[in-house]
C-alpha cells in the first residue's frame, strides 16, 4: 500500500468504539445472567475473537447493524458441565485482552478449556496470570509461560497480590477470579492502570472497592447492564498526532474516551504547548468522554516516565511518531511492557520509523528521539501482526515528505477496521 504524503490535515471524525470497553461489556455480560445490549460496539478482530469465545461458551450473542450487540448471558459461574469431559475449545486470536480475562473468568468454573491464539499472542507472556491464578488454586496449564493455555476450573480462594507489573489485563483476570474465590481478594498494583474493569464491574452490582492502586473484591453475582461504548482514545491517537504533525493542519474527533487511567496522550500533547480543546464533555454510563479538538502549532520535546506510562502505553508508537516532527530530543523511560505487546514495540517503532528517516535509539525500557522536524519519508514498512505499528506508519508516512509503502496495514482492522478510510481517505 502505497501512502502519500499530504500537505495539511483538516478533518471531524469519530473515534472507532473502544476496545477495552467492547471487551468487556461482552465478556462480563456473557459470565451474567439474563440479556443486555451493547451499543456502538467495536466490531474489529480482536472483539470478535471475544465474541466468538464467549459463544463458545453458551453466550448467545447476535450482532446486529451500526455495532449494536445483544449478549445473552451463559450464567457462567453457575453452570454445571454435566460430567462433560472434552476441553472447549477457544481461540483468543491476537488478542491479548481476550486469552488473559477469558483464563480468569473460568478459573473457578466447572469445565476443562483450552485458550489458543495467533503467531504473535503465543509469543506473549501468560505467567504473569497463571502464577497468581494458581496462588488462588486455579489449575492451569501453559507451554512453558506461553499459549496455548490449559484452564481446568476448580475451587479458588482469595489471594492478596502484590502485582508487579502495572497491567490491566493481570488485574482484570485477578479480579474476576476474586469474584468467584472465597474471601476478598486484594489486588494492588505499582502505578494505576486503566480501570474500566473495575467500573463495568461495579455498575453490574459485584462486591468490589477501590482505594488508589489497591482493588478488592468478593465473590458476586454479575448483573447483566446495557454499556453505550464511547470512542477509543487509543484509536483518536492517531488523527491527533497527525494534526500536531502536519502545519496548517486542525482535526476534531468526537465522542472520545478521556477516562483519566487512560489520557496520558493528551496530557504530553499539551506539555508539549499543543492546542486542544474539549467539546460535549459526558460521563456516558461508567466512561467519560469529549469531542477533541487540536489544531497544530510548535510543541517542544517531551520526556515520558514513571506514572504516566501505563496511561499511554499503546499510544507509545504513535507519540514516537510525533516526537519525529518536534525539534529536540524526547525520550520514553519506564516502558519495558512495550517488549511484551503485540510486538516488541521498542525494536519495532525504532525499525518502522528508521525507516522513514528518524534518528531514534532504542533502550532497555524505551526509546531517544531526536527529532528533526520532519520526515524525510520514501521507506517500507511491513507491520507483521502489530496494528499499532501498521496505523503509526501509516500516519508517519502521511505526514513525511516523501510517504512511503507499508506492507500489512490490513492488521489495523484488529482495533480500527475503517482506519484508512475514516484517517486518511484512502
Ligand atoms: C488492555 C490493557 C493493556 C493494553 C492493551 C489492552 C486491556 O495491556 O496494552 O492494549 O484492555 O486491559 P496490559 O494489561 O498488558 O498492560
Amino acid at each position: 500500500m502505497e501512502i502519500r504524503p499530504i500537505t495539511k490535515y483538516q478533518a471531524t471524525i469519530g473515534a472507532p468504539p473502544d476496545k477495552s470497553i467492547t471487551h468487556r461489556a461482552l465478556m462480563f455480560n456473557a459470565i451474567a445472567r439474563g440479556r443486555a445490549v451493547i451499543n456502538n460496539a467495536l466490531t474489529g478482530n480482536d472483539c470478535m475473537s471475544t465474541v466468538e469465545c464467549m459463544r463458545r461458551l453458551g453466550a448467545e450473542i447476535i450482532i446486529g447493524g451500526d455495532g449494536r450487540i445483544t449478549v445473552t448471558g451463559a450464567d457462567l459461574w453457575r453452570r454445571k458441565s454435566s460430567g462433560r469431559r472434552e476441553a472447549v475449545m477457544l481461540d483468543a486470536g491476537n488478542s491479548g485482552t481476550t486469552m488473559r480475562l477469558t483464563a480468569g473468568a473460568l478459573a473457578g468454573t466447572d469445565g476443562t478449556y483450552i485458550i489458543d491464539g495467533d503467531a504473535s499472542l503465543r509469543t506473549r507472556p501468560m505467567r504473569r496470570i497463571t502464577e497468581p491464578l494458581g496462588r488462588m488454586g486455579a489449575d492451569i496449564a501453559s507451554d512453558n509461560g506461553r499459549a496455548p493455555l490449559k484452564v481446568t476450573g476448580a475451587p479458588l480462594k482469595a489471594i492478596e497480590y502484590d502485582c508487579p507489573v502495572a497491567s490491566a489485563q493481570v488485574k482484570s483476570a485477578v479480579l474476576l477470579a476474586g469474584l468467584q474465590a472465597d474471601g476478598v481478594t486484594v489486588f494492588r498494583e505499582p502505578v494505576k492502570s486503566r480501570d474500566h474493569t473495575e467500573r463495568m464491574l461495579s455498575k453490574m452490582g459485584a462486591a468490589i472497592s477501590v482505594d488508589e492502586n489497591a482493588v478488592r473484591v468478593a465473590r458476586s453475582d454479575l448483573t447483566p447492564v446495557d454499556v453505550t461504548v464511547c470512542g477509543d482514545i487509543s484509536g483518536a491517537a492517531y488523527p491527533l498526532v497527525l494534526a500536531a504533525s502536519v502545519p496548517g493542519s486542525r482535526v476534531t474527533v468526537k465522542n472520545t474516551g478521556i477516562n483519566p487511567t487512560r489520557s496520558g496522550i493528551l496530557d504530553i500533547l499539551e506539555r508539549c504547548g499543543a492546542r486542544i480543546c474539549y467539546d460535549n464533555e459526558t460521563v456516558g454510563g461508567a466512561e467519560p468522554s469529549a469531542d477533541i479538538t487540536l489544531e497544530f502549532g510548535a510543541l517542544k520535546p517531551f520526556v515520558a516516565e514513571g506514572e504516566i506510562i501505563p496511561r499511554i502505553i499503546d499510544e507509545i508508537p504513535a507519540l514516537a511518531v510525533l516526537a519525529c516532527f518536534i525539534e529536540g530530543e524526547s525520550v520514553v523511560r519506564d516502558a519495558a511492557e512495550l517488549k511484551v505487546k503485540e510486538s516488541d514495540r521498542i525494536l519495532t517503532v525504532t525499525s518502522m520509523l528508521r525507516a522513514l528517516g528518524a534518528d531514534i535509539t532504542p533502550t532497555q525500557d524505551g526509546m531517544v528521539i531526536r527529532g528533526k522536524g520532519f520526515l524525510e519519508g520514501g521507506g517500507v514498512v511491513d507491520a507483521g501482526l502489530d496494528h499499532r505499528i501498521a496505523m503509526s506508519a501509516a500516519i508517519a508516512m502521511a505526514a513525511s515528505r516523501r510517504g512511503g509503502t507499508l506492507i500489512g496495514g490490513e492488521i489495523c482492522a484488529v482495533s480500527y477496521p475503517g482506519f484508512f478510510r475514516e484517517v486518511l481517505s484512502l
